[in-house]
């Protein structure tokens, strides 16, 4: 593996491979001291060009936690308000002897461009609305870790499905490892090409419910026009909101996971975001070893050392 861009056409021995060194670099931040020197002496780049807390920060710790050292680049006090370009800015901050960039960017297939024009890996902290695979590896480990596997898994993913990266990412590795994948969403909502994932799609979440093994919620991505196609935010969580109610109707097996940030009372219910069943926590704790794994991955050398 050179890069870390998508999960389409992830094989799935990588997939496994990265989740089993996942569950001992999660162990290794469990332990009184929790970091080990894999990385002493290399540079990961953070370069967000989009707001993040949960993929920024936590690649941050899992660098450190490597004993790499980090840069942080901030679109708001660059030289991107000067006219500087994205690939200036990249060959800029590759220039100062950085080893790897975790990239984030509103435009699709930005770190595809950054791959080819840097001799270095990099990993795509989320594309416009087209990939962030580092939060479906978190989540498929989160789910792993609950059931012992995702073959056979019953997992509805429900929300604004087109304009989120978290769902492209997330079909394509859940499916790779052998879960059934239900899209639920109201039409306008799901995404053009839907036909040519391997998944089911419907609109109508209460007659799911009663089957699924995991429900995967998703925030409406207001900036990317995901509010303008329904009426009103109330009548959205009327139809596709995790209420009590519908939190009752699933079996007492199943989890709720949401890649975060939540909109409490919209897409989740108050008492369902902090419900013993809900993993939105875990999802977070996970993020960090699952960055760990993929960074020694792309940086580690020889990975059998
Ligand atoms: N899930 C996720 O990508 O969260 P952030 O936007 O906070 O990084």
């Amino acid at each position: 593996m050179n890069h870390l861009l998508s999960t389409e056409h992830m094989p799935r021995d990588l997939i496994e491979a990265i989740l089993d060194d996942s569950d001992e670099f999660g162990e290794v931040l469990t332990r009184p001291i929790p970091k080990v020197p894999a990385l002493r002496g290399r540079t990961v780049a953070t370069m967000f060009f989009e707001p993040s807390t949960r993929t920024r920060m936590s690649f941050e710790k899992a660098a450190k936690a490597l004993s790499a050292d980090t840069v942080t680049f901030s679109p708001s006090t660059s030289a991107l308000s000067k006219g500087e370009s994205l690939k200036d800015t990249a060959l800029t901050v590759w220039a100062m002897g950085v080893d790897l960039m975790v990239v984030r960017h509103s435009s699709t297939g930005a770190p595809w461009r950054l791959a080819e024009w840097l001799d270095i890996p990099i990993i795509n902290g989320g594309d416009g609305a087209n990939q962030h695979p580092t939060q479906a590896l978190l989540d498929c480990l989160t789910i792993r870790q609950r059931f012992g596997t995702l073959d056979g898994l019953h997992i509805a993913i429900v929300g604004d499905i087109k304009h989120s990266r978290v769902a492209r990412s997330n079909v394509f590795a859940m499916a790779t490892l052998g879960a059934e994948v239900t899209l639920v969403g109201p039409p306008t909502l799901l995404p053009v090409d839907v036909e040519n994932w391997p998944v089911k799609a419907t609109a109508d979440l209460d007659a799911v419910l009663p089957t699924v093994d995991v429900v995967y919620l998703l925030r409406v991505q207001t900036e990317r026009g995901g509010s303008s196609v329904f009426p009103s935010f109330s009548e959205y969580a009327e139809r596709f909101g995790m209420s009590s109610e519908r939190f009752a109707a699933l079996r007492p097996e199943s989890v709720v996971l949401h890649p975060g940030p939540i909109n409490r009372g919209v897409e989740i219910g108050h008492d369902v975001a902090d419900h013993e069943r809900s993993l939105i926590l875990a999802q977070v704790t996970n993020g960090v070893a699952v960055r760990m794994a993929v960074l020694f991955r792309l940086l580690g050398g020889d990975h059998d050392e």
